[in-house]
């Protein structure tokens, strides 16, 4: 039996002349054209094996293009020209979260683990003596997944992503045998083992060592790229066109946490834990439940001797607070947990020599010294370069080229270099003279009393400073545009296409350049712009960070979104027209915001060429104001003072659960106030609200309107 042509395979581009078509002719062919060059999509990017040329395939998009050039109201929704690329760029579509993928603030050493439980007492209002437990389980180095499970089946599994949205990485997950595609309790099925309906499982994926070095052999045999460690070994084999490969891959998955859950089983962490072992999951069988500190440290030296015989590479401990009403109220700060803590593992040392010490220039023009080492290989990584800081770090160290160095690398911090082997040092060597002028525009570099970091003056004007700001700019955190990186901004660059971030969304008027290019075909320009296109319209805390103003980091961008709501009303309030005394007080008083960091913001906008490459860019812009958490809270929008004792919950508590609720805390009072919330002992601020009139909340009083 020979197998059936199919009609979209068979399927090309017509050639009548558009312009003396029928209207009629056009939508039929523009109809054919959007499902065929979708069917062709799918080949290309999920199955990896396209069934024509991409001269062909050009072809196809390119009448497709014409045709709705003659006939612009033919235009489908569905037509490959407005269709997103980013999904079809990388094979993976994307995956909300329904609670966001947290990580986990980090801490080294004893007290930052005393400070830890000293600050989760404190928060909570438990005094020496009240029960607390904690869970302590390894900290697994791999990737997390989300798994989401209706009526007990996995219906989708993402990866963590920005936090807020990951790959949807179903198809190759399905394939991994250590993941379960149906829960079933372990001990009989009564009605009450059933899982939730809704119930969303997060692990860690990851490869045993073993695995590794055997996928690394083959990977060697095949002429295949190795792997640098287990941990990009697994990655890699999750990222696969071909979930069949994922499968070959071995996979292990360890669960340890909830995501959305339609209606909670346990009361505690480590219940949890015991549930999803009997749902099917693996647990890490080393995960304690702990009482105090010190059992705490005790499980974490435990942990750390066991570490080298393990099958997987582990790189610290996290601790959990293990009740989960406690959890809920201890909450996130941006975000991490406040309810828990990755306790690092020391980092990996190793002796090399360093061979130079270049400046490199940042997007803020900060000089900082890069040491160029000889290769060496540091925890299972090949390390080449390690920072240096500051030019403080090289002289209190005595760094010189030439010398025998310790350097040590911890997870995915930057390796640093920790000391001099100075009894091996050659004779005749210089100590460092750190530049004083920038060795990219050749600009003074300045240090400013009292600081430690050198910086280029010659702002965006300086090549450097003004590409990392572009590539900071695109970055992740920031604009996110999907096959627009660090290296196209490079060549953007150079080509002079980008000077300012407004160009990225100029790059669609240079269609016909673009296809001169090596590397672009009809497809990733489409891809590329139709992903630039789709990030025109952007949140305002986004658009705040991406500005990559110093000291203006995602939270502080957040604040700054919250305080202001439009671009524009930012701009208008600092503008370096007016006196500025008014705004810097206003943002002074938002919690979290100091004068420093409004400094360097008012800094920003008082530079011109900053201010209208802002303008510019904000005309090819639609900014969507912040999402306030519940706009219907009573106390939503609402300045509040806290002062005197509270002794429900702690200070810290009562300022989240205002903030949670739509709440601005403010630590001074004013005639902007709206409620002072009075504790026992309430001195100066209970007199100054009497005399502006604003209302007073007696303790009692606040909780009960939170509660309404
Ligand atoms: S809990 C809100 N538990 O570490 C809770 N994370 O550095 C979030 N990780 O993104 C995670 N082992 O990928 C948790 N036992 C463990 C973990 C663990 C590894 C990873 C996870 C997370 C990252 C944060």
């Amino acid at each position: 039996m020979t197998e059936k042509p199919n009609k979209f395979a068979e399927f090309r581009a017509g050639t009548i002349t558009p312009d003396t078509m029928q209207e009629s002719d056009a939508a039929d062919e523009l109809q054919a054209l959007a499902a065929a060059i979708e069917w062709h999509d799918a080949r290309y990017h999920a199955e990896d094996a396209p069934v024509i040329s991409d001269a062909e395939y050009d072809a196809l998009v390119a009448r497709n293009r014409a045709l709705e050039a003659a006939f612009p109201a033919l235009i489908r929704a569905d037509s490959p020209s407005r269709r997103v690329g980013s999904a079809a760029a990388t094979g993976f579509g994307k995956i909300r979260h329904a609670r966001p993928m947290l990580s986990l603030n980090n801490g080294f050493s004893d007290e930052d683990i005393i400070d830890f439980v000293v600050r989760v007492r404190r928060f909570l209002s438990l005094n020496d003596t009240a029960e607390l437990y904690f869970t302590a389980e390894p900290k697994i180095d791999g990737l997390s997944l989300s798994l989401r499970y209706e009526g007990g089946a996995l219906i989708h599994a993402a990866t963590r992503g920005d936090g807020s949205e990951g790959e949807d990485v179903t198809a190759n997950v399905m394939m991994v045998a250590a993941i379960p595609k149906t829960l079933k309790m372990k001990n009989g099925n009564s009605l009450l083992d059933l899982p939730p309906e809704i119930m969303e499982v997060r692990g860690e994926l990851y490869m045993d060592r073993q695995d590794f070095l055997a996928l690394n052999v083959a990977q060697e045999e095949s002429g295949a790229k190795k792997f640098a460690n287990p941990r990009n070994a697994a990655a890699g084999s999750l990222r696969q066109k071909d979930p069949a490969i994922t499968g070959s891959r071995n996979l292990q998955f360890f669960a340890y946490a909830p995501g959305e859950i339609s209606t909670p089983i346990t009361q505690t962490h480590s219940d949890f834990l015991t549930a999803l072992s009997d749902f099917g999951f693996n647990v890490n069988p080393l995960s304690r439940r702990c009482s105090n500190v010190e059992e705490l440290l005790a499980i974490y030296a435990e942990i750390g001797r066991q570490r080298a015989e393990l099958s997987y590479d582990i790189d610290g401990v996290v601790y959990k607070v293990d009740r989960a009403d406690y959890q809920e109220r201890l909450g996130s700060v941006v975000r991490a947990p406040r309810w828990a803590l990755a306790h690092k593992f020391p980092a990996e040392q190793a002796e090399t020599t360093l061979d130079a010490i270049d400046i490199q220039v940042g997007r803020t023009g900060a000089l900082t010294p890069v040491a160029r080492l000889v290769p060496v290989t540091v925890g299972g990584v090949v390390v080449s370069n390690a920072t240096l800081h500051n030019e403080d770090e090289i002289q209190r160290k005595d760094i010189r080229i030439g010398d025998r160095v310790i350097i040590q690398r911890a997870g995915d911090v930057i390796p640093q270099v920790v000391r001099v082997l100075t009894d091996a040092r050659a004779k005749g060597s210089a100590a460092y003279i750190f530049p004083d002028t920038c060795p990219e525009c050749g600009a003074p570099a300045i240090r400013p009393e009292g600081e430690a970091i050198r910086r280029c003056t010659n702002a965006l004007d300086c090549p450097a400073q003004k590409l990392e700001w572009l590539k900071h700019f695109v970055s992740r955190d920031a604009f996110d545009i999907e096959g627009l990186g660090a290296r196209q901004i490079d060549q953007f660059v150079q080509l002079g296409w980008v000077q300012r971030p407004a160009d990225i969304f100029r790059l669609a008027e240079r269609r016909a350049e673009f296809a001169e290019l090596d590397g672009y075909g009809e497809v990733s320009i489409n891809n590329l712009l139709s992903a630039i296109e789709t990030r025109r319209q952007i949140g305002l805390e986004r658009f705040i960070f991406a500005l990559g103003i110093r000291q203006i980091g995602q939270a502080t961008a957040r604040l700054l979104a919250l305080h202001y709501d439009t671009a524009e009303a930012m701009l208008t309030a600092l503008n370096p027209m007016q006196d500025l005394e008014v705004s810097t007080q206003e943002l002074i008083a938002i919690d979290q915001i100091g004068e420093s960091m409004v400094a360097d913001l008012i800094g920003f906008f008082e530079r011109e060429s900053n201010r209208l490459a802002v303008e510019d860019l904000l005309a090819q812009l639609t900014i969507i104001p912040p999402e306030r958490p519940a706009d219907d809270s009573p106390i939503s929008g609402k300045t509040i003072v806290f002062t005197g004792t509270l002794t429900g919950m702690s200070r810290a508590e009562a300022k989240a659960r205002a903030e949670g609720m739509g709440a601005k805390v403010s630590g001074s009072i004013s005639a902007k106030t709206n409620f002072l919330v009075a504790g026992a002992d309430a001195g100066s601020k209970a007199r100054k609200a009497g005399e502006l009139g604003v209302t007073v909340l007696s303790e009692d009083e606040w909780l009960a309107l939170i509660a309404t």
